[in-house]
């Protein structure tokens, strides 16, 4: 079995986009300024950046193929809307590893999960306090990068890790603690943390799974681990439907809120569903959603 110092080593040996980190910071310093546009956050990528965000924009892993075609990052912005721009930047340089759909990797049900938990843990912080609503809406996103990694890069152990799941009907968390001594939420942060993203970024991350554990920025993990649990049970089918009876279906999350804070009053539940739902149906708007109501289970 792989130590924790082995995996450090390999992961010191990803060159995967060294200009990541930066992005990150600039990123996050445009998300912080209300007064910032879509030219501040176009100056801080690079052409081939800019290239490879348009490229997913318009790629059907975002089910968008067909659609009406993006150029440029203004023109995704005045088409997707900056929060959706922001969820193709920080996956992207995740995304690039897996440019094709693999008979191994549900691609677009991964981008879609991961969407989902960015702007579901984001809209928890805003509306329950818990956390900081610009960490947690990036920790969210890219919460469950570390399976990406274990399929790239940890090739052998995945392996073994898919026999056990599979064959052995292991629980996939504990497959890969078997297999790599940590999970796929340890790996993404101890990369995050060799590239000096905050920890307030990477801790929710490592933590996704065990809450419990967290010692530090433990409201924002928090978030994204209740994100992370109403991302797993969304039913797109189920929109229609309406909010009162989206609210039925998923009150377990207030239960959920309920472990890390003070009880929330009916005016705060309300204010959380209608801004998730809301979410989701912009969501389901813009990319038109997954047709089918499979589910993706990290
Ligand atoms: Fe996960
Ligand atoms: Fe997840």
């Amino acid at each position: 079995m792989v130590n924790e110092k082995i995996i450090v080593e390999r992961l010191k040996n990803i060159d995967l986009l060294p200009t990541f980190p930066h992005i990150v910071h600039d990123v996050l310093r445009v998300i912080e300024d209300p007064m910032s546009s879509a030219s501040d956050i176009a100056k801080h990528m690079d052409a081939s950046m800019v290239g490879e965000v348009l490229h997913l924009a318009n790629s059907a892993f975002y089910n968008r193929s067909g659609i009406r075609k993006i150029t440029s990052i203004e023109q995704a912005i005045a088409i997707i809307g900056y929060e959706h721009l922001a969820h193709i930047i920080f996956q992207m340089p995740f995304l690039v590893l897996t440019k094709k759909e693999d008979r191994f990797m549900d691609v677009s049900g991964f981008i879609t999960h991961s969407s989902l938990c960015g702007m579901f843990s984001k809209n928890i912080s805003l509306t329950t306090l818990l956390g900081n609503p610009n960490d947690t809406f990036i920790a969210g996103l890219i919460h469950d990068v570390g399976t990406i990694i274990i399929y790239k890069y940890f090739y052998e152990e995945w392996k073994e890790i898919y026999f056990l799941v599979h064959e052995r009907n292991k629980l996939r968390l504990e497959a890969e603690r078997d297999v790599l001594s940590v999970d796929h939420g340890v790996i993404a942060a101890m990369l995050l943390d060799l590239w000096d993203i905050p920890k307030s970024i990477s801790n929710p991350i490592r933590f996704h799974h065990n809450p419990e554990e967290a010692k530090e920025d433990v409201e924002n993990v928090a978030a994204v681990y209740i994100g992370n649990i109403l991302a797993k049970q969304i039913n797109f089918n189920l929109i229609q439907d309406g909010l009162a009876n989206f609210m039925t279906s998923n009150m377990n999350i207030v239960k959920e809120i309920e472990r890390f804070r003070h009880p929330l009053s009916s005016n705060e539940e309300v204010e959380l569903f209608k801004r998730v739902f809301d979410a989701l149906k912009e969501f389901k708007r813009i990319f038109r959603g997954p047709e089918d109501d499979r589910e993706y289970d990290e």
